[in-house]
């Protein structure tokens, strides 16, 4: 099928490391969806978070899918570099440049964000539930670090898979062509991005955060 999108039947085939880049990325994106899913249902309520985190869990946690999960991040990260060296010796248009600028910052947020993960549960021996992530994102001047490190995330994941969407997208859905497409994707990463940090600060009042998180966040 001819795309809608110009350069784009120029690709041609890609080594298998490439290609796979995009299976795994698939594969995370099913886990980042859900996972910022869960962030934004504390917009309900923190115990309906909180549940969610649990049923989710049993899937994430168990320790096939964990190895898969982790596997997938440091696979994901190792082949994003690589193919960034790539890219920076083509001419791109706006897009390429949102999905190679989002990419590298979704690599160094992956690295800090699941190293941190794994280090306060194994090593502070802390439930990373909620108030583990909410810490920093309810006091001040830890906020000034914690919410462009969050936000930028959400908006870095929506505007690599927009980029992606627009390329890989060969058809007008409902007469939007793929680029609108694109535009509609980010648009929605913008409101998730509130959504979550409205949901997150107690609709912007500040959270209660539990004591022992708070040595996290000094
Ligand atoms: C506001 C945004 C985000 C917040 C507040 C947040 C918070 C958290 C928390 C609390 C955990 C621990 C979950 C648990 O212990 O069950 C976690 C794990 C994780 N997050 Fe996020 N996250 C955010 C965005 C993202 C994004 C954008 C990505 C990917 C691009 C991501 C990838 C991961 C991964 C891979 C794990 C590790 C899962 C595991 O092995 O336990 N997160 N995050």
């Amino acid at each position: 099928m001819t795309s809608l999108v110009p350069g784009n039947e120029q690709l041609g085939r890609r080594p298998l490391w490439w290609q796979m880049h995009y299976c795994s990325g698939l594969l995370l994106a099913v886990f980042v969806g859900s996972h910022l899913l869960n962030h934004l249902l504390v917009v309900i309520s923190p115990a309906l978070h909180l549940a969610f985190m649990a049923a989710a869990r049993k899937a994430y946690r168990h320790p096939l899918g964990e190895t898969v999960l982790l596997v997938a991040v440091l696979f994901q990260i190792g082949t994003g570099l690589r193919l960034v060296g790539f890219c920076a010796r083509e001419i791109g248009d706006n897009w390429r440049r949102l999905q190679v600028c989002a990419g590298l910052y979704l690599a160094l947020f992956l690295a800090i964000h699941v190293s941190s993960v794994l280090m306060g549960r194994l090593s502070a021996h802390l439930d990373t539930n909620l108030y583990f992530a909410a810490a920093g994102l309810n006091h001040y001047p830890q906020l000034l670090f914690f919410v462009p490190y969050y936000s930028l995330a959400i908006l870095a994941f929506f505007g690599h898979v927009a980029a992606i969407h627009r390329l890989k997208m060969h058809r007008r859905l409902a007469a939007i062509t793929p680029t609108g497409q694109a535009w509609i994707l980010l648009i929605m990463g913008a409101a998730l991005t509130l959504g979550v940090l409205y949901g997150m600060t107690n609709h912007f009042r500040g959270m209660v955060i539990p004591p022992k998180y708070l040595l996290l966040a000094r």
